[in-house]
């Protein structure tokens, strides 16, 4: 396959949508992101990457590192975790409150912030810390030393986090939070600060279409866990418009309100797509429509 005339093509059929949708305005450091910058990397399982436009830019991972929490977390401490955090489509907003009432505490899937916030606890339980220990891994996955937190972005999502704060106490009040609420935001926030480009991230999630093996081939998960994360991505990784995503696109995949997606075609490659402009739900729409035209020109689907 010549991914790089896949990706020229790309680029050509999406121009008019980039620069559709707006930034994230939750945080002023996201809101001023340029909305016309579009990059899009392929890595394939050997590790070979083919990148366009704006690929090697670092943006904000946002709530992509779900992923890779939930990764470390299963790798890490079993699936205990799937006591805590269902595994359905939410349908809600990704940082709902309401269904956590009526299901006692127990956040709907683990790529919504409630559920996030539970998968990082567990990861603070087994390490005493998490977002280092995401940190080094997302270093190690992508070979690139020089990834870090956003000190900005994460001080940001403090100021402004009351809502994920209001999830973390809720489920505390049910007993499913282990440790102290300020302790948990802190690393959720620096979770979610942390800057990659699309290069790094296509390269760092590579474990999932490798069937759970590592960038050094040892082995993270097993075949049966990294099939059921990119089940969960295909059902719940882009909120409630997870049916919409999966229409269009075919790919087990997971956004963040920076802009980017990461899509998994397992046993074939990894993308990350990038561009800040978000429809209603989240999610960017000139990295959904690159995905939709990724998967119609390559026929490269899980279906
Ligand atoms: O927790 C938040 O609200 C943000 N830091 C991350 C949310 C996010 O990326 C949701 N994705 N579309």
């Amino acid at each position: 396959m010549d991914y790089q005339a896949v990706l020229e093509q790309i680029v050509q059929d999406i121009a008019p949508q980039v620069g559709g949708g707006r930034p994230a305005e939750y945080i002023p450091v996201l809101a001023s992101v340029d909305p016309s910058l579009f990059g899009m990397a392929i890595a394939e399982v050997d590790g070979t990457v083919h990148g366009i436009g704006d690929w090697q830019r670092p943006f904000s991972t946002q709530s992509i590192t779900k992923v890779f929490t939930l990764a470390l977390a299963l790798a890490q401490g079993g699936d205990g975790l799937w006591a805590r955090v269902g595994r359905e489509p939410s349908g809600n907003p990704f940082n709902s409150l309401v269904q956590l009432e009526y299901e006692n505490g127990i956040p709907r899937n683990p790529f919504i912030n409630a559920g996030a916030l539970v998968v990082t606890d567990q990861l603070l339980t087994l390490n005493g810390d998490a977002s280092n220990e995401l940190l080094g891994f997302l270093r190690q996955e992508s070979g690139n030393p020089r990834l870090g937190f956003d000190a900005q972005v994460a001080r940001s999502e403090s100021e402004f986090g009351d809502r994920n704060a209001a999830l973390a106490h809720f489920m505390a009040s049910y007993g499913n939070i282990a440790n102290p609420v300020p302790t948990l935001l802190e690393h959720y926030f620096r979770q979610c600060s942390i800057e990659m480009s699309c290069g790094d991230l296509a390269l760092a999630c590579r474990f999932l279409a490798r069937h759970g093996l590592r960038a050094d081939n040892t082995r993270l998960l097993t075949r049966s866990e990294a099939k059921q994360i990119n089940a969960v991505m295909l059902t719940c990784g882009t909120y409630d418009a997870a049916g919409e995503f999966a229409y269009r696109v075919g790919l087990p995949g997971k956004s963040g309100v920076g802009g980017g997606i990461v899509a998994v075609v397992p046993g074939h490659c990894t993308l990350c797509v990038w561009s800040p402009g978000l429809d209603a739900r989240g999610n960017s729409v000139a990295g959904v429509a690159a995905l939709d035209r990724f998967t119609t020109l390559t026929g490269l689907s899980v279906f």
